[in-house]
């Protein structure tokens, strides 16, 4: 065979050359490898790795079995093809620079994982993190292999083909008089409501304090990259405003139950459906999240009540990505924008008198059955519950 059988790719800077310890050592893959096809071989490449090691002669290919249990030298040595027997140790020092192998600690765990190990790092978390934290600031990466995308698809306000909107009241000051301070003070987590629902006025006042749309900006205006941004209660990583809020109304005086899409430009519900079958699963599901709750006491004894209005956030990656499709960091902003809107839905509930409360669990299956979103254009990415809460939930 002509050329590299097996080489070392940088992935990260600080590679250093590693040789095999002396004695008696076993090595094996990291847990967090995975393997990919690459031009005309295999490559194999890890999160926590500083080098990618691509293996051009397919004659090499039994090492990546070979390697998925903890090998000794000789093992090593003899799955090499006769010709590269002789640069085993070579082959080694490869594997073991680049991060992908390590040598094993009696209980058979690579010296490489060992921290993840410990830290119970799951591969998906750690691809997450490693892929979104790097040291960089307009970074631009794997060029060659994305498609560009239209901008003009994604405009800053999201215009839904709806069957029919409902205006919502203008926003009132009535009975809004806690101070900011009063507000950061009392915010707590309420799963229980009483009876009588919430109404229309206060939905409104919920929607309009948290995400009506201020005004449309330009950003970055003058460099190629320049688009629309929005400005609006909660902050929004660029401007960017890619959350939609979608809204499962179980009951609400003044609103016909149903599931709509909060219009934060002109304050309207547009309604999708009636509360069909993937909606009311939505809400059970959201119900059954509160019983995983550390304060007993405010879900009992109304354990699992459904909630008056299930916010659903939902993502559109599109007009993230047509900003950070090169930085690779659209979907760790979407997330910190959800938690920027969590909070801001905490705190403008509490201000109003209402029951909030913050969800882990959704399912964007049942978001894309009840909207009939492509699944990918739009998908949900986070859930609160909001209701009217006992009497007695401040005491
Ligand atoms: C991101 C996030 C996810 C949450 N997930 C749930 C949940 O699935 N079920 C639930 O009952 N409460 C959930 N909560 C509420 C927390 O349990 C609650 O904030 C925490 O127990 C502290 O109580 P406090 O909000 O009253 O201060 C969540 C809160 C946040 C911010």
């Amino acid at each position: 065979m002509e050329g590299a059988a097996i080489c070392l790719a940088p992935v990260k800077p600080l590679l250093h050359r590693k040789t095999a310890p002396e004695g008696i050592y076993r090595i094996k893959f990291s847990k967090f490898v995975i393997v990919q096809p690459w031009v005309d071989g295999l490559e194999i490449v890890s999160p926590l790795a500083t080098g990618a090691v691509r293996l051009k002669d397919q004659r090499l290919f039994s090492i990546l079995l070979q390697l998925v249990a903890a090998c000794d030298e000789a093992t090593i040595r003899g799955c090499l093809p006769d010709d590269l027997q002789s640069h085993y140790a070579d082959v080694i020092s490869l594997l073991l620079s680049s991060g992908v192998a390590g040598v094993c600690d009696g209980r058979g765990v690579a010296d490489i994982d060992q921290d993840a190990v410990e830290a119970g790092w799951t591969f998906e978390d750690l691809a997450f993190h490693c892929h979104t934290r790097e040291k960089m600031i307009d970074l631009c990466r794997n060029q060659a292999r994305q498609t560009p995308i239209d901008k003009k698809q994604f405009p800053a306000k999201h215009q839904r083909i709806i069957r029919g909107s409902t205006a919502l009241p203008l926003p009132s000051s009535v009975n809004h008089n806690l101070s900011f301070f009063q507000v950061v003070r009392e915010r707590k987590t309420i799963r229980a409501y009483q009876e009588q629902p919430i109404n229309a006025g206060l939905l409104s006042d919920f929607l309009w304090h948290s995400m009506h749309i201020r005004e449309e900006i330009s950003c970055d205006p003058g460099l190629s990259r320049a688009y629309a941004g929005l400005l609006k209660p909660v902050a929004s990583a660029g401007a960017l405003h890619s959350i939609e809020l979608y809204l499962c109304i179980n009951r609400c005086i003044g609103l016909q139950p149903g599931f709509y899409h909060f219009d934060s430009s002109d304050h309207s519900l547009g309604k999708l459906c009636d509360l069909i079958d993937p909606c009311l699963q939505m809400l059970e599901l959201a119900a059954a999240s509160t019983c995983r709750a550390p304060q007993a006491a405010s879900v009992s004894p109304s354990q699992g009540q459904l909630p008056d209005v299930l916010v659903v956030m939902a993502a559109r990656y599109g007009r993230n990505a047509s900003l950070h499709q090169q930085t690779g960091l659209s979907y760790a902003l979407i997330l910190k924008d959800v938690g920027s809107i969590y909070q801001q839905l905490y705190l403008v509930a509490t201000a109003l008198g209402l029951a909030p409360c913050g969800l882990s669990f959704g399912s964007s299956e049942l978001f894309h059955q009840a909207s009939g979103h492509p699944g990918l254009l739009e998908c949900s990415v986070g859930e609160f519950m909001i209701g009217n809460p006992p009497s007695n939930a401040w005491l």
